[in-house]
């Protein structure tokens, strides 16, 4: 705590309660680099195989890349990130599956306006070609009280912003809580900015998770 403490203060503490986690997993450069080069050479050849786009605007596919002989090392690296983010969350679960996986390409530009990502637990970017310009992504607050008084901060920091920016780089995947509202700034690089975005949702979630978490003292039968 940078505040002095006093004589009469035996010690101080702050509770970081209720923390917004966001997972960060920088890949090894022999892991990222082949990857990220097979991953960029696909994608060319979907976007060339799509002609009826608008030239030079952003690309975005569908969203079943994981299905895709390409993106299989991709899948099973994030799948196993989540399966660690779960087990730190001690989450009880059946099956965690890929809902949807899909390529943002970004020309110089090109920015990506706030958003959450819904009917999924878990959501995530991986990123293939970034560099100096086009090399953020920033979360925003998500306790929306907090704007109510706003004072001037002689400082920011992440206990007083209310949004944090992450900075990425080429095998860097991120993880993240479906509901914690995102956007890209502006690439500001000359090249365009490729990343892979994903989401996570338990298999079969109405049966094997949803019932109520409590049982009652009346019985039914
Ligand atoms: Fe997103």
């Amino acid at each position: 705590m940078a505040a002095k403490r006093p004589a009469t203060v035996e010690s101080t503490e702050i509770l970081p309660l209720f923390p917004t986690l966001v997972w960060k997993m920088q890949l090894a450069r022999d892991t990222y680099a082949p990857m990220n080069e097979a991953i960029r050479a696909k994608l060319l050849a979907l976007a060339r195989a799509t002609p009826d786009r608008a030239p030079g605007g952003k690309l975005q596919t569908d969203q079943t890349l994981h299905q895709l002989p390409e993106f299989h090392e991709l899948r099973d690296i994030i799948h196993a990130a989540a399966t660690g983010v779960l087990e730190y969350l001690r989450v009880v679960y059946e099956s965690l599956e890929l809902t949807g996986c899909w390529a943002n390409i970004s020309p110089p530009g090109d920015a990506h306006r706030p958003h959450t990502h819904p009917n999924n637990y878990l959501s995530g970017v991986y990123y293939v070609q970034t560099q100096a310009g086009a090399d953020t992504i920033s979360f925003d607050d998500p306790r929306p009280q907090t704007n109510i008084i706003s004072p001037l901060t002689s400082e920011s920091i992440d206990e007083n912003a209310g949004q944090i920016h992450v900075s990425t780089r080429e095998g860097l995947l991120l993880l993240f809580p479906s509901w914690l509202q995102h956007q890209v700034p502006q690439n500001r690089s000359e090249r365009a900015r490729i990343s892979i975005a994903f989401n996570l949702m338990f298999s079969r979630f109405g049966e094997t998770m949803s019932r109520p978490k409590w049982q009652g003292n009346v019985r039914s039968a």
